[in-house]
């Protein structure tokens, strides 16, 4: 399906607050009430939820006492940004480490990438409201093919790290080198395997392709737009890694605006900060 497959590499099961969190965004008639049962089934999830509603950086009047009661204080956006990030974080987050580089800045590359996604998809002239969603958890998830990698095979993710540090060589070509596969045909993969959206399947399989894509472009191309803005505003988890990506580049790629995007990447950069924290990923 998606041209090479990564064959051999075991996946691991689906988060199963993040497969309920996809399956309730992805439906029409999502409600706030729908997100807080889900929030509620999962004890650290609903604690860490509580605890952010109730921080002084929310700032509010009123304790909230109920997981209902913070998910309509803190908004249903922020509840499935947080709870979509957590659970990649606490059950995907990989435990290796590998000199050189960053699982922490890599976080932040996908939280960024999640904004800029969803900012870049709104923006598109035939984009459709109900898919912004995806294009967030596209961008989220985009790379999660690699925390597979490093998981599933730890001694060639750390050559794969070796060949890219202090180059230029972006690590799906390392990838497809030493493994004949890559991280985002493996993250394409789970997302199947994981009974994903095709919309969302195909926002993380073809983030470095675009063009490969036959359906679902415009999300495709947000995603991978919202990879290059993440590039762009942020630093490599690569250590001596360089990356040359301009603003104009992502505009070329995604037909939206560069001033438009360059104003909202600011907002994002915001945003990314609080999920973060909200996440409970150590800067
Ligand atoms: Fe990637
Ligand atoms: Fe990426």
């Amino acid at each position: 399906m998606f041209g090479r497959s990564s064959g051999k590499i075991d996946l691991p099961s689906v988060p199963a607050t993040l497969a309920r969190i996809i399956q309730i965004t992805s439906s029409v008639d999502v409600s706030s009430q729908k997100v807080a049962s889900v929030v509620m089934l999962d004890q650290a999830l609903a604690t860490k939820v509580l605890r952010i509603a109730n921080s002084a950086f929310y700032g509010r009047r009123m304790k909230c006492e109920s997981v209902s009661q913070a998910v309509i204080s803190l908004g249903f956006t922020s509840i499935r940004n947080m709870a979509a990030s957590a659970s990649v974080v606490d059950v995907l987050f990989p435990k290796h480490m590998f000199a050189g580089f960053n699982w922490q800045d890599m976080w932040t590359h996908s939280v960024t990438c999640a904004v800029s996604s969803e900012v870049i998809y709104s923006r598109m002239p035939n984009s459709s409201p109900a898919n912004a969603e995806t294009a967030f958890l596209g961008g989220l998830l985009h790379d999660i093919g690699k925390m597979i990698l490093a998981r599933a095979l730890p001694d060639r993710f750390r050559r794969i790290v070796e060949v890219c540090r202090g180059s230029e060589i972006p690590m799906y070509e390392a990838e497809r080198e030493l493994l004949s596969t890559d991280h985002a045909i493996v993250g394409g993969e789970l997302a199947q395997e994981w009974g994903f959206s095709e919309k969302l399947r195909d926002g993380i399989a073809y983030h470095h392709n675009p063009r490969e894509a036959d359906k679902n472009e415009d999300l495709v191309l947000a995603v991978c737009a919202g990879n290059m803005l993440s590039k762009c505003i942020g630093s490599s988890y690569i250590i001596g890694q360089e990356q040359h990506v301009s603003l104009e580049d992502v505009s070329e790629t995604s037909g939206v605006g560069a001033e438009e995007i360059g104003w909202h990447s600011r907002a994002g950069w915001r945003e990314n900060a609080r999920m973060q924290r909200d996440a409970g990923v150590r800067q």
